[in-house]
């Protein structure tokens, strides 16, 4: 059953939008709409697919299981559509999260690792689920991924948006307080696909939100990343241990593979014989963003698709980024349109806190307090090429 919600422009616009997802070419400019689909069933719940189409012809294919971007068209240098994201075509393979790859899903309570699972809040001791030995990736045996979010679709002036919500009660996965998270995609008619996060809680808790889109900006599933040039804004970055445990102290990039100060090819240093690169089997570190943490959406990270052209700019009010260069794909993966993932066939942008912030005091907090309502916003921006 396909649901066109909230339409208000004209049906031969609809027609326009319907001819350009259709024929996957890029219109000059169409109307901004969202529908939805039934996409089956989890833990009892109904979960939908949603489409939203922006006011330029973008499309993003976003599901309420696991707040998921299934899909990111976005136009080339010769205006047609390229989905530029990794991810499945039904439901149950969203489900099975097979090989741990979390393609294109929300991470709560806390994006990447705690060191053993080790939480301590208020002097009071919390055992985590050790679900990458030795240590909590993601939020435990069954994160923010798998949970079953209620959506509401809506048309805002800036382009169509889905929020999604969910309860996570006291004690889920061990964490404490129940913790009442809102997130809101919007696809911008500027071309980006912006992510608010919201949270409240009612006791002392940690929280670490992001969201784990793959991108290959020259199409999902058609080749590696290693020649997409990369650029982040960031003089140092976390060090981590052979589990992937930041050691704590920041080490600067100048003059290692970790300097993507200026534009690099990701593939150009990614084989060094480098200690870090060892630990992460290639990138999979955190950088420190260099723009203040001061809620401010900056420009953190460029990223060019050397097939296509097109460019992805990564815009963040976070203090790190976790860039993943998806080092744990190897091809036996199969994706949307039964194309196989390959080793490195996509990379990951997930702006957040530090790992493992709850034991390392010298770290941004991520201690989310009652009364407190945490706020934090990416944009996945893309300029016409
Ligand atoms: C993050 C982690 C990686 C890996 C991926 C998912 O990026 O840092 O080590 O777990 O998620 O496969």
């Amino acid at each position: 059953m396909i649901q066109t919600l909230k339409w208000n422009i004209p049906a031969i616009a609809g027609f326009i939008a319907a001819f350009a997802a259709l024929s996957s070419s890029f219109p000059a400019s169409v109307s901004a709409s969202i529908s939805a689909k039934s996409w089956g069933k989890a833990d009892g719940k109904a979960v939908s697919l949603y489409t939203l189409t922006n006011s330029k012809g973008l499309v993003a294919k976003i599901t309420n299981f696991g707040g998921t971007v299934t899909s990111l068209l976005v136009p080339d240098k010769s205006g047609k559509l390229v989905d530029v994201v990794l991810g499945y075509d039904a439901l149950k393979e969203y489900k099975a999260n097979q090989g741990g790859t979390y393609f294109g899903a929300l991470i709560g309570r806390y994006g990447n690792r705690i060191a053993k699972g080790h939480l301590v809040v208020d002097g009071k001791a919390y055992q985590l689920f050790i679900n990458n030995k030795p240590n909590t990736l993601h939020g435990g045996k069954v994160g923010f991924n798998e949970r079953v979010w209620t959506a509401t679709p809506e048309q805002t002036p800036d382009g169509p948006s889905l929020t999604l919500t969910y309860l996570s009660p006291d004690g889920e996965e061990n964490f404490p307080g129940n913790l009442t998270v809102k997130v809101v995609y919007t696809l911008l008619n500027t071309n980006g696909l912006k992510i608010d996060y919201t949270a409240t809680t009612d006791k002392d808790t940690n929280i670490n939100l992001t969201n784990h889109s793959y991108f290959n900006l020259d199409g999902a599933g058609t080749s590696t990343i290693l020649d997409h040039k990369l650029t982040i804004n960031a003089d140092k970055y976390t060090p981590v241990d052979s589990t992937s445990i930041p050691l704590g102290k920041l080490a600067g990039v100048a003059g290692t593979p970790f300097d993507f100060r200026t534009a690099h090819t990701i593939g150009s240093r990614i084989n060094e014989t480098n200690e870090q690169l060892g630990f992460g089997k290639g990138y999979d570190h955190n950088w420190v963003l260099n723009s203040p943490v001061s809620g401010d959406v900056k420009k953190a990270v460029t990223v060019v698709g050397p097939k296509t052209g097109i460019v992805m700019e990564v815009l963040t009010d976070q203090p790190g980024v976790q860039f993943y260069s998806g080092n744990f794909l190897k091809g036996d993966i199969i994706g949307k349109k039964g194309l196989a993932y390959d080793h490195r066939a996509g990379l990951a942008l997930e702006t957040q806190h530090f790992p493992d912030s709850p034991n390392e005091p010298s770290y941004p907090t991520t201690l989310l307090k009652p009364g407190v309502t945490f706020h934090s916003t990416t944009i996945y921006h893309f300029p016409t090429p």
